[in-house]
């Protein structure tokens, strides 16, 4: 299996993604035995770094996992350790690409067999090198007795035309099967759930549709703003940074059809089906918002690395409609915020009225999906309430994972995709095709927010968003329940 005599390789291995999210993850897979014992793991960057400097930068994220002494941590740390290395070199020249070689070979060369098998190059790039470091790989260090993969992550591209552009480059080096595109929401326990509660559940299978939905809500905020970051954040914009791929995956896991089997490519079929349904969203179902000073917060636009008077949006609010049977006519309200009034992740259905007669005023039922943190399903119901009177009350259905799997530790997303990708399961990642349709369904509104720049509202740090931001979701039927 692919599993076993592999080399993975993290390109940018100094970098903040490899320190914070790559290596940590790499740590835990390997202290919980997914990994294969002759597993090794080799860092690439351009600055200049001994084993040991990479050894002790690797590991500053990586914390103690729960109920481990200080002495265990530190014993699995140096296991972990042991099997790092690292060489530097540039990016765009062979010569790195060989010095990779000569050290893959190395270790190849040192295992039982001393075969040259498989390897795993994982991309913690920016995205100006992607396309050189896939060449340069592929030309100098891709493995003839195994198996090969690269794994890239956003962004993919601007919009429709630099997106395809830069899958033809990639395309030139890597086969479509060789290439693992993540979007780290989708290796969130949450939406991998979504399988199973759509297709699972008669309840769920039967109402999640057209007839009974009035309107759906992917909710996605952050308590903090760009600070560090602005400089990147300014190119692209909340929309692109997590609507057009974080959330979009959410709504084509939460929206599709049932696919003929859990195989990954029977699963992107279905996904890039509902997504093919999605026309452009249109100017008028949009809202842009821009966070300012308050509370003793910065605002967006005083942040040295962000350009003077940017109309650059840190919160959007976006309608998208799908156009099928099952799902015509349903409104879909993302909304993306930084430095709103919590961090939150859900999605959350709402169902219609209920046949007016004999109810005045009740709530509407929701289903809603906390994807982070504390992961929930819970419904929203009517009940009786309980004594002598008739009276309905909304009261909830409540699977709070925390109560319901206490025992169980939560995988992180980059944990469940590296494994995958280590397995070779796809079905996890973005397929070319996917990519392209997202962009379809978004580059119109951003080519005109970025030609137009339309002003953002303004909102305070902190706050739930732009004054409009409940007004607009109440224009596509979102209903307040006062009550609950
Ligand atoms: C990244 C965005 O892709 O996702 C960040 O670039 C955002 O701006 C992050 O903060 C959110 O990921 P998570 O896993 O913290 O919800």
């Amino acid at each position: 299996a692919f599993v076993g005599e592999t080399v993975m390789t993290v390109l940018g291995a100094s970098g903040d993604l490899a320190k914070k999210k790559t290596l940590p993850a790499l740590f835990t897979l390997y202290r919980q035995g997914h990994l294969p014992d002759d597993i090794h793991i080799v860092g690439y960057a351009r600055t200049k770094m001994t084993d040991e400097e990479f050894k002790q930068r690797a590991i500053q994220y990586i914390k103690a996992p729960k109920g481990f002494s200080e002495d265990e941590f530190k014993k699995e740390i140096e296991k972990f350790q042991s099997i790092l290395s690292y060489v530097h070199g540039p990016y765009d020249e062979d010569s790195g690409y060989q010095a990779l070689e000569k050290r893959l070979v190395e270790i190849e060369t040192k295992r039982p067999g001393g075969t040259r098998r498989n390897r795993l190059f994982y991309m913690a790039l920016p995205p100006s090198v992607f396309t050189v470091v896939a060449a340069g790989l592929r030309k100098n260090n891709y493995s003839t007795e195994g198996g090969n993969r690269i794994i890239v992550e956003k962004p993919f591209g601007k919009d429709l035309e630099s997106c395809r552009e830069m899958m033809s480059a990639l395309k030139a080096e890597w086969a479509e099967n060789e290439t693992y595109r993540i979007d780290h929401y989708l290796g969130k326990e949450m939406v991998k759930n979504l399988l199973v509660l759509r297709f699972g559940n008669v309840v769920l299978d039967q109402t999640l549709n057209k007839n009974s939905v009035s309107n759906v809500q992917i909710t996605f905020k952050e308590p903090f703003g760009t600070e560090g970051r602005g400089g990147y954040f300014d190119e692209f914009g909340i929309i692109r940074d997590v609507c057009q791929n974080h959330l979009l995956q959410t709504l084509s896991v939460l929206c599709m059809e049932r696919p003929v089997s859990f195989a990954a490519e029977d699963i992107r079929d279905e996904k890039v089906k509902v997504l093919r349904c999605i026309p452009p969203i249109k100017k008028e179902d949009v809202l842009l918002g821009q966070y300012v000073a308050a509370n003793g917060h910065p605002g967006y636009l005083d942040d040295d690395t962000v350009p003077k008077g940017s109309n650059c949006p840190t919160f959007a609010a976006l309608t998208l409609f799908i156009n099928n049977p099952r799902w015509e006519g349903v409104p879909f309200i993302m909304k993306a915020g930084k430095a709103v009034n919590e961090g939150k992740v859900e999605i959350r259905v709402q169902f219609k009225d209920v046949t007016s007669g004999i109810f005045t005023d009740i709530a509407r039922d929701e289903l809603v999906l906390r994807i982070q943190p504390d992961e929930a399903v819970y419904m929203k119901l009517n009940n009786k309430l309980p004594g002598l009177v008739t009276k309905a009350v909304p009261t909830e259905l409540d699977m709070t994972y925390k109560n319901r799997f206490s025992d169980v530790e939560i995988p992180q997303a980059y944990e469940a995709l590296i494994l995958d990708a280590f397995k070779g399961d796809a079905s996890n990642f973005v397929r070319d095709d996917e990519l392209d349709v997202a962009w379809k369904i978004f580059t119109p509104i951003l080519h005109w927010i970025d030609n137009d720049k339309p002003k953002p509202e303004p909102y305070p740090y902190g706050a739930r968003g732009p004054a409009d931001s409940a007004a607009f979701s109440e224009r596509y039927g979102y209903k307040r329940d006062d009550a609950g």
